[in-house]
């Protein structure tokens, strides 16, 4: 499949077209943004981090019936996807209270939840994301109330499976963010599990320290991001525990060649 004009720009993400319009190809930047964009910078192999851990997740997901856009990696940092038409909407689930939650409602950081709680964001970064309501998502018709009741049922299931993957390889699932699309299915539109599930749209806390081994370490300005993703990248054994890989290789321009 060829690799056509530039669709659109996200902060960490670009969108590229292919000769099939039902597909599109999602190029991994090294780009790190938080706040909204109010912090900025560059880290170097994070893209390439983000393109296999999420691969492998995506790809574990569809193994247990949980369909999504990915169709294949291509290279270091580009995905064949399925061209959807993203719903502007982010769907949160929580296991443990930390982040907004904790500051917005004061809540302890750290408080165990009973059940996941699912929570809906306005897909808008001028707006800041805002909490919103399901009333909300159906007053201005952002989605329908067969679509929220189907990706509620499959937010249940992609965080089940999730905390038990994660909970094999010593990792709590704190909370993440999940985008679904439309798309066309025989005539019918369906919903369809997008984006990307990595270190930047997950929180993940070491089992016994309680180490954070994802993009809070940028939010938060505890350094080391790079040496976190690797860590859930080798515990997912996407990485090999002695394969001593430098960011640096991660960029070497052969390596991201993309394949045509
Ligand atoms: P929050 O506590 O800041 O609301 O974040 C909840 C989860 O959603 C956390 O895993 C980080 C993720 N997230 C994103 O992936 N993108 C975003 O824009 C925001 C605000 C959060
Ligand atoms: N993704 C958002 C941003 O880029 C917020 C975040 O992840 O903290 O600003």
């Amino acid at each position: 499949m060829k690799k056509g004009k530039k669709l659109y720009e996200g902060k960490a993400k670009v969108i590229f077209a292919t000769d099939n319009k039902d597909f599109v190809i999602q190029h991994f930047k090294d780009d790190a943004t938080a706040f909204n964009n109010q912090k900025k910078a560059k880290i170097e192999g994070k893209g390439v981090l983000n393109n296999r851990i999420s691969e492998h997740i995506l790809m574990n997901l569809n193994q247990v019936g949980i369909k999504n856009h990915l169709v294949k990696r291509l290279n270091m940092r580009e995905q064949l996807i399925k061209h959807v038409e993203i719903i502007p909407i982010e769907f949160i689930v929580r296991n443990i209270a930390t982040g907004s939650l904790t500051k917005r409602l004061g809540i302890e950081d750290g408080t165990i939840l009973e059940d996941p709680l699912i929570e809906y964001c306005l897909k808008n970064d001028e707006l800041g994301d805002p909490l919103i309501s399901k009333e909300h998502i159906y007053t201005f018709k952002w989605a329908t109330k067969k679509e929220i009741e189907k990706i509620d049922k499959q937010l249940v299931r992609i965080n089940d499976f999730m905390v038990g993957m994660f909970r094999g390889v010593g990792i709590k699932l704190v909370d993440f963010k999940v985008e679904f699309g439309r798309i066309k299915n025989n005539g019918k539109t369906d919903v369809l599990l997008a984006d990307e599930i990595s270190p930047d749209t997950c929180r993940l806390w070491d089992n016994k320290t309680d180490k954070k081994l994802d993009k809070d370490r940028f939010r938060n300005n505890l350094g080391n991001l790079i040496n976190a993703y690797q860590e859930v990248a080798k515990r997912l054994g996407i990485l090999h525990e002695q394969s001593n890989i430098q960011t640096v290789n991660f960029e070497k321009p052969k390596a991201v060649k993309n394949k045509k």
